[in-house]
């Protein structure tokens, strides 16, 4: 066989460096490469973990039909060279553990992480996956000193994803044909916003009684610790790796997605100085723009009171590291 030319155009796929290889981590990293929409490093701190995760996924690699690299490592050298990071390192809320105890514990994981991720990949995009969620990824911005359009995190794309399945339930309507909005921090204090919900571009509160649309919403609040209390041990992992995983190709394939996700605000909704799930269009540069919509005076207020939570846990963890 004669001598292969050298290549004429990039033959490198995309990159996601997926740090934490748990139950997320490794879902998102199957997803991503199935997908084919990018090679895959996955790291944890627990040898052997993401080498044999790695390995599964690679031997179902002629099935699926795919052709993407998955690694598994400890070690963050093996990530150099990524578009993209997603930090899903961290420890759950184990009983006799405050939220406070939490939030300390993981604000060291995600600040180490986002720190040796970005060493090696400098020019990366960050996704912080790791609750409490707008604050870690305050702290992994602070931490790498990227750019704010560079540093995002995945909560509502989540969440609007909970309130669609949650609407088909109760209209019949297909998921594909519902779209929905929730904002604010990615947690008790979250603000779905019923008059963004359409199913086919019609407003839920045109068919649906307020009493319907008022369970919607609290069962959306109450998502997360909805499959807690199901799975006894664990916490959702399906959902937010589909979410991350749209998040990722919407960056990867320059699709300018319009959605949910907790950026950099800097006066937009007249907060100032946190991250905060608000809707944002991601392509290749990152966080292409803040799309500030119009919202009522009750909707504005839920926001501020979602994002004095947040500023709350940002306050605490900055006073406990070093950023
Ligand atoms: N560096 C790398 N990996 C770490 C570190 C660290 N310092 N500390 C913990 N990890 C790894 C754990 O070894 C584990 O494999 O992070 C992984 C977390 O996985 P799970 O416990 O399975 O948690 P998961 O369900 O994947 O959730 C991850 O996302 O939705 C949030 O609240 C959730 O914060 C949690 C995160």
């Amino acid at each position: 066989m004669s001598a292969i030319a050298a290549p004429s155009i990039a033959c490198k796929a995309p990159q996601v460096a997926v740090i934490g290889a748990g139950k997320v981590g490794s879902t998102l990293a199957q997803r991503i490469t199935e997908k084919n929409l990018a090679d895959v490093v996955l790291l944890d701190i627990v040898e052997g973990l993401p080498q044999g995760i790695a390995l599964d996924l690679y031997e179902a690699q002629g099935l699926e039909r795919h052709d993407k690299k998955i690694l598994g490592t400890n070690d963050y050298a093996d990530t150099v060279g990524s578009d993209i990071v997603v930090i899903t390192a961290g420890l759950p809320r184990k009983p006799g553990m405050s939220r406070d105890d939490l939030l300390y514990t993981n604000a060291k994981i995600v600040t180490h992480a986002a720190k040796q991720a970005i060493a090696h990949s400098p020019n990366a995009i960050v996704i912080v996956v790791t609750n409490p969620l707008d604050v870690m990824t305050y702290l992994a911005w602070k931490a790498t000193g990227l750019s704010q359009n560079h540093v995002m995190g995945m909560g509502g794309v989540l969440d609007s994803s909970r309130l669609r399945s949650f609407i088909a339930l109760e209209t019949g309507a297909t998921t594909g044909d519902i779209s929905t909005f929730v904002l604010g921090g990615h947690g008790d204090l979250m603000v779905p916003i019923p008059r963004y919900c359409t199913v086919s571009g019609v407003p839920i509160t045109e068919f649906l009684e307020p009493e319907a649309i008022a369970r919607l919403m609290e069962r959306t609040k109450n998502g997360g610790a909805e499959i807690v209390k199901l799975l006894k041990t664990g916490s959702a992992f399906y959902a937010p790796a589909s979410s991350v995983c749209y998040m990722v190709e919407s960056l990867i394939l320059n699709q300018s997605r319009l959605l949910p996700a907790a950026v950099y605000l800097d006066g937009q909704y007249g907060l100032t100085d946190l991250f905060l799930g608000v809707p944002c269009r991601l392509g290749c540069s990152g966080v292409e723009q803040i799309v500030e919509i119009q919202l009522t005076e009750e909707e504005l207020a839920q926001l501020h009171r979602s994002a004095a939570a947040v500023k709350e846990g940002i306050d605490k963890a900055i006073a406990k590291t070093d950023l």
